[in-house]
């Protein structure tokens, strides 16, 4: 195919593991699913950046229902912090949540860490309903039980890029999603 490489890093030789096709299948099931749970109902989707972005632009193309969206930016957390799970807010919402269905949308779940704090987070600032919607999960590497309420696909412990994800802010325009071991 082309020689593109990003971070010196030639994008064919990084291996496969869930192509552009396979995403786009899953993400097509997700959010029929999704517009059948929440058939009449107007909820908020909440994408977590950077990452999310791209799954929730393809997510709500799908949707039959209406739907609102927000964008919330946390921090990722030192080493120091990475056991105590405390997460910086950098970006906040618009809006109240308060009264809505919300769902976050989310990349990866991987310690559980970011995701608990902000369903702690939006959780007490009282929406109607709050749920976690997921395109990747690791379970293997989970620090805190957090069942993600929709996920497209659970993966190994391996380190993922493309599709939004990013690794040092680089690879996230990928189409599909592929492995950078180090
Ligand atoms: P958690 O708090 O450990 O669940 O971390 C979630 C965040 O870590 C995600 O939103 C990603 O930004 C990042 N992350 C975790 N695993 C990966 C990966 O395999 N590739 C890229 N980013 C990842
Ligand atoms: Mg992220």
């Amino acid at each position: 195919m082309t020689d593109h490489y990003i971070n010196g890093k030639k994008i064919d030789d990084l291996e496969i593991i869930i192509s552009s096709e396979q995403i786009n299948t899953r993400v097509r099931e997700m959010a029929e699913l999704i517009s059948k749970d929440y058939s009449g109902k107007r909820p908020l989707l909440i994408g977590v950046l950077k990452g999310a972005v791209i799954f929730l632009s393809d997510l709500i193309r799908y949707l039959t229902i209406t739907v609102e969206i927000d964008f919330i930016a946390v921090s990722s957390y030192g080493n120091s912090t990475a056991s105590s799970g405390v997460v910086r807010i950098l970006k906040d919402l618009e809006q109240s949540i308060q009264g809505k269905d919300v769902l976050i949308v989310e990349d990866i779940v991987d310690t559980g860490l970011t995701l608990n704090y902000l369903v702690d987070n939006l959780g007490s600032r009282q929406p109607y309903s709050l749920k976690v919607v997921t395109l990747l999960d690791k379970p293997d590497r989970r620090k805190v039980v957090l069942e993600p309420d929709y996920c497209g696909f659970t993966i190994p412990d391996r380190f993922v890029i493309g599709y939004g994800l990013d690794y040092g802010e680089d690879f996230r325009q990928l189409a599909d999603l592929r492995v950078l071991d180090e």
